[in-house]
């Protein structure tokens, strides 16, 4: 008999969430307002997170699910419990910048929001969970944004520095892998949500959104050199919205096209990998006559605090045509029709041979461990009378990437260092706000309008991925 292909020893096995899907209690112990706070559910959200109107306080007509979302805040006990139950040995979290800063321009931290995370890191440790620990998960402070401009403004470079250094410092010894900003390169695609930025008339668009690339990069930088002067055990990662950009015919244009778009994406992890802008990005800035507030030290810093490790999310491929017709939204990336791929309830492409080929690729241009931070279904789940959920087609999708993903490790010789889901607990979606859009093994009894017990039930993928972590992936077979 042959041997059952596992994992490599000490894979880091778990799930991934973000402070504003999760915690709710949005005003509490000092919290201050974010961005993603005033994002509501329904169809304007997708206008207001990319920055198209401009919405900075909450109203009447529209539903705030970040207000509540599934109540971590006050239920992280129980939640760590399951986790740890399934048997994670990593729990990706983000800090909500305005529990520490809750303008984010002041000098002093708030105690209160220090200390909860402190509670939930112990808790993790608890169990012999390591947090993963993204500093900003789609969220700035609505001062920084009302006062500032968002991440256009390169003050936002210093209330970020002094953010992180209060973090090292409190969490040293209690914290190691570290993500800067999660999926850096939405930033284009969704400026508000990733930048705090809503434009003004008759602004260039570009020059506002590479400006702000330029104040995430440098503060990334800045970031990766104090985790490590902090403490040298310290594993600083960049984030990146991953997803290959597949060429929707063999015509060279359209593989021409394919290639730019995916430059687009990997132009964010270019600079935080190989530690300078790469030579297609001078020439755009050029092109399109921008002008990056490139000061006196700021490439030598790019240059000298490259990332240690480059974290990912996977959901789908893509497909880009040199003249499209018809792009459907695909996590707020615009993307041809792939005919060869079946769709989720939400229209994202299903394709676990997609995410072994982007795995690949990640390997053969950074040459750095790599570690997937999100992949999962968001799909409808049914209870049955008795509140469960026998959530099979969850369990396909999960089998068929994490088969694809062992065979990136076992076939094509990839070193990862772990394997987060997005949502192992139901929360609000990022992109409709909605709750509907589930992707947990544990069910959440919340809906879109923020009814519900808040009660967790165990889902049928529950079990399963509890027998897969405890067999290290040999269970699959
Ligand atoms: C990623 C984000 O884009 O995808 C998460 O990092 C998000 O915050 C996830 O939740 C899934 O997207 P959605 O829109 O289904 O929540």
């Amino acid at each position: 008999m042959s041997k059952k292909l596992t994992f490599p020893d000490g894979f880091l096995w778990g799930g991934a969430t973000a402070a504003n899907q999760l915690e709710g209690a949005y005003n509490e112990d000092g919290r201050g307002l974010a961005n993603v706070d005033v994002s509501p559910v329904g169809p304007d959200r997708v206008k207001i997170i990319t920055g198209q109107v401009k919405h900075f306080d909450f109203d009447n007509e529209h539903f705030y699910p970040a207000k509540g979302a599934i109540d971590f805040y006050h239920h992280y006990k129980e939640d760590i419990a399951l986790f740890a139950e399934m048997g994670f040995s990593t729990f990706r979290l983000s800090i909500a910048w305005s529990r520490i800063f809750p303008k984010g321009d002041e000098v002093e931290p708030n105690e209160a929001g220090l200390k909860f995370y402190e509670d939930v890191f112990k808790e993790c440790r608890k169990y012999g969970i390591e947090p993963l620990v993204t500093i900003t998960h789609f969220d700035i402070p609505m001062h920084l944004v009302t006062e500032y401009g968002g991440w256009r403004n390169r003050k936002v470079v210093t209330f970020y520095e002094n953010l992180v250094t209060v973090l090292f410092n409190r969490y040293k010894g209690l914290v190691k892998y570290w993500l800067t900003f999660n999926e850096i390169n939405v930033l284009l695609h969704a400026p508000f949500m990733g930048a705090g930025i809503a434009f003004e008339e008759g602004e260039n668009r570009n020059q506002v959104l590479y400006t702000a690339a330029h104040h995430e990069l440098l503060a990334s930088a800045i970031a990766t050199k104090i985790a490590h002067e902090v403490d040298p055990e310290n594993k600083v990662g960049c984030m990146l919205a991953g997803g290959k950009f597949y060429p929707l015919t063999p015509k060279p244009e359209d593989v021409k096209a394919a290639m730019d778009q995916d430059r687009e994406n990997y132009f964010f992890i270019d600079v935080q990998a190989h530690g300078e802008y790469p030579g297609y990005a001078l020439k755009f800035f050029e092109r399109e006559g921008l002008t990056i507030p490139i000061e006196e030290g700021d490439l030598d810093i790019l240059k000298e605090h490259t990332v240690d490790f480059v974290s990912f999310s996977y959901y789908q491929t893509r497909a880009a045509e040199a003249h499209p017709a018809d792009q459907t939204e695909a996590n707020l990336l615009a993307s041809a029709e792939n005919p060869y791929l079946k769709k989720s309830d939400w229209g994202w492409a299903i394709d676990s041979l997609g995410f072994r080929i982007t795995i690949n690729e990640l390997s053969d241009r950074y040459r750095k461990p790599l570690f997937v931070v999100e992949n999962g279904l968001g799909a409808v789940d049914v209870p049955d009378e008795n509140g469960y959920v026998a959530d099979d087609y969850r369990i396909d999708y999960l089998d068929q990437h994490i088969r694809a993903m062992r065979d990136a490790i076992n076939e094509d010789g990839v070193e990862m260092l772990g394997y987060t889901t997005w949502g192992p607990i139901d929360l609000v979606s990022a992109g409709t706000g909605e709750m509907k859009k589930r992707y947990g093994f544990i069910y959440v009894d919340r809906d879109n309008e923020g009814n519900g017990t808040l009660k967790r039930s165990k889902k049928k993928s529950f079990d399963w991925y509890k027998n897969v972590i405890a067999s290290n992936g040999a269970y699959l077979d």
